[in-house]
C-alpha cells in the first residue's frame, strides 16, 4: 500500500496520550507498508458491490483499507480476541467509520449470519480442518450472485516458505501477539476440496511480495448453475 495511505490509517491507532502504548500504531504501519495482503484483497473486492464480513478481523484493518481505497461498504468484523475487538471498535469510532461493526465470536464454536462478500485473512489455520470445511460451506451460502469470498492463507507444505510461516505463527503465539495456537494449515488440496464441496470455484495466486511466507490469495465465487 502507498506509504501515505498506510500512514493515514496507522495514525488512527496512535494512543490518545503521548505516553500511551504505540504497539498497534507501529504494527499497523509496518504491516500496511510491507504486506501485499491489502492491495491484493482490495483489488479482488473492487468490482463486487455489497457488504463485507471479515472472519478473524483482528483490529479491523480491512475496514480502514476499504475506506481509504474509496470502497464505502457496510463492514462486519468478528474475532475471538475481545481486546482486539474493543480496540477495533474504538478506532473505527474515532475514525468515523459509521458503517463498521464488530463482535466477539469464536469461529470454532459458531458462525455469524451475513449476506454479501466475505474475507478470511490469515486466520484459517487457527481452526481444525473439519471446522474449516464446515465454515466454508456456511460462508458459501452467504454469497449472493456476484459476491466473492476472498481468503489469504499460508498453505501447509514442506517448502521453506511453509516452514517459515509455521515457525513465525508459533513465535507470535509465544511472544503473546496471538492468543490462539495454529491448529491446521490448509494445504492447496484440502482447500480446493473444501471449496469445491461448498459449491465454489476458486483461483489460487501466490501472494509472497517481499515476505518469506507461503501466503496465497484465493478468490472464490459460487459456481454457475
Ligand atoms: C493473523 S491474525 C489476522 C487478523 C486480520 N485478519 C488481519 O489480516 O489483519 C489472526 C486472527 O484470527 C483470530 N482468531 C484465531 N482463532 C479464532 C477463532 N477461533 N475465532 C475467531 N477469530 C479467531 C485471532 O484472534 C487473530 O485476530
Amino acid at each position: 500500500m502507498p506509504p501515505q495511505q498506510a500512514l493515514a490509517i496507522a495514525r488512527a491507532f496512535l494512543p490518545k496520550r503521548p505516553w500511551g502504548n504505540r504497539y498497534d500504531y507501529y504494527y499497523t504501519r509496518a504491516k500496511l507498508r510491507t504486506d501485499p495482503l491489502y492491495p491484493g484483497v482490495l483489488a479482488a473486492l473492487r468490482d463486487t458491490p455489497g457488504p463485507v464480513l471479515d472472519l478473524g478481523c483482528g483490529l479491523g484493518l480491512l475496514a480502514h483499507a476499504l475506506h481509504v481505497d474509496g470502497q464505502p461498504r457496510a463492514y462486519y468484523g468478528v474475532d475471538i480476541d475481545a481486546s482486539k475487538i474493543e480496540r477495533a471498535r474504538q478506532i473505527a469510532r474515532r475514525t468515523g467509520l459509521k458503517d463498521a461493526r464488530f463482535e466477539v465470536v469464536d469461529l470454532g464454536a459458531r458462525w455469524p449470519e451475513h449476506t454479501g462478500n466475505v474475507a478470511i485473512l490469515d486466520m484459517l489455520q487457527y481452526l481444525p480442518s473439519q471446522v474449516q470445511a464446515g465454515m466454508l460451506a456456511h460462508v458459501s451460502r452467504m454469497l449472493a450472485p456476484g459476491n466473492k469470498l476472498v481468503i489469504r492463507s499460508a498453505l501447509g507444505d514442506d517448502s521453506g516458505r511453509g516452514r517459515t510461516s509455521k515457525v513465525t505463527d508459533l513465535m507470535a503465539h509465544f511472544a503473546g501477539w496471538m492468543q490462539e495456537v495454529p491448529k491446521s494449515y490448509p494445504t492447496r488440496e484440502s482447500l480446493e476440496g473444501h471449496l469445491a464441496n461448498a459449491g465454489l470455484s476458486a483461483t489460487f495466486s501466490p501472494l509472497y511480495g517481499n515476505t518469506p511466507f507461503n501466503n496465497w490469495l484465493i478468490v472464490a465465487e459460487r459456481r454457475a448453475g
